[in-house]
């Protein structure tokens, strides 16, 4: 990674509101950003369409490995069937091992010759880039977090329940935060936000205190002494 580059990590939950602070950080400070979420619903999305079961560890692998973002084009990814298959392939060790480097060399070289990223998942902070310029945990209660994704599966499908959507949740939560490959948890310098209280904007202004501060340490750190 150029030393110089900015690198956000922001990881948290599902329907936390890290996606849409993250692509508003990446616009406010001329970032590029990558949702690497999409990488593993990408690949449980290619899966379903192909017929093949997302916990069978050989196809799960290989489809990883093969991977590329322009076979997701117009696919839809936001569905609760590849969310589920997502967390499924996102458990094997083998699938996140064949997605590392992709996630990594975008943080290393963010395209349009950007000067950083921000990158969100659930092991941005922990595993791909535990060197980040800044790290932030977004969470929210799990009824708030279930609230915010019916509402918006709801606008498509009214026929899921409110029931269904926090169940759903709560069984992703356990499988993302229990597996052994790169759990999701917050990394030990992250800072956390709780979201369950704050709109879009009063969690924009403060994740953007946390990253001003840590962008100016990180300028004073740069500079030369004396
Ligand atoms: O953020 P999302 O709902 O789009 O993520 C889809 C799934 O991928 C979710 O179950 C967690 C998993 N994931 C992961 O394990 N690591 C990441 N860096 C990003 C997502």
């Amino acid at each position: 990674m150029k030393s110089d580059n900015i690198i956000i990590a922001v990881d948290g939950p599902a329907a936390s509101g890290k996606g849409t602070l993250s692509r508003r950080l990446a616009s406010f400070y001329g970032l590029a950003y990558l949702d690497t979420g999409s990488l593993y619903r990408g690949v449980g999305w290619v899966m379903l369409s192909r017929g093949l079961s997302p916990r069978d560890v050989e196809d799960a692998e290989a489809t990883a490995k093969a991977f590329t973002l322009e076979q997701l084009d117009g696919a839809d990814i936001r569905t609760p069937d590849v969310g589920r298959a997502a967390s499924v392939v996102a458990a094997l060790p083998e699938v996140r091992d064949a997605l590392l480097e992709f996630q990594r060399s975008f943080a290393a070289s963010p395209p349009n010759g950007l000067k950083g990223a921000v990158l969100d998942g659930r092991d941005i902070g922990t595993v791909v880039c535990p060197d980040a310029t800044v790290k932030l945990f977004i969470d929210a209660a799990v009824e708030v977090r279930a609230e915010r994704r019916w509402k918006e599966l709801n606008e498509r499908d009214s026929s899921v329940s409110y029931e269904q959507v926090l169940e759903d949740i709560k069984r992703r939560d356990k499988r993302d935060s229990t597996r052994e490959a790169a759990p999701m948890k917050a990394a030990q310098d992250a800072h956390l936000i709780d979201t369950s209280m704050l709109d879009i904007d009063a969690a924009f202004t403060a994740v953007r205190r946390e990253i001003d501060k840590a962008l100016m340490k990180s300028a004073m750190e740069g500079q030369p002494t004396a």
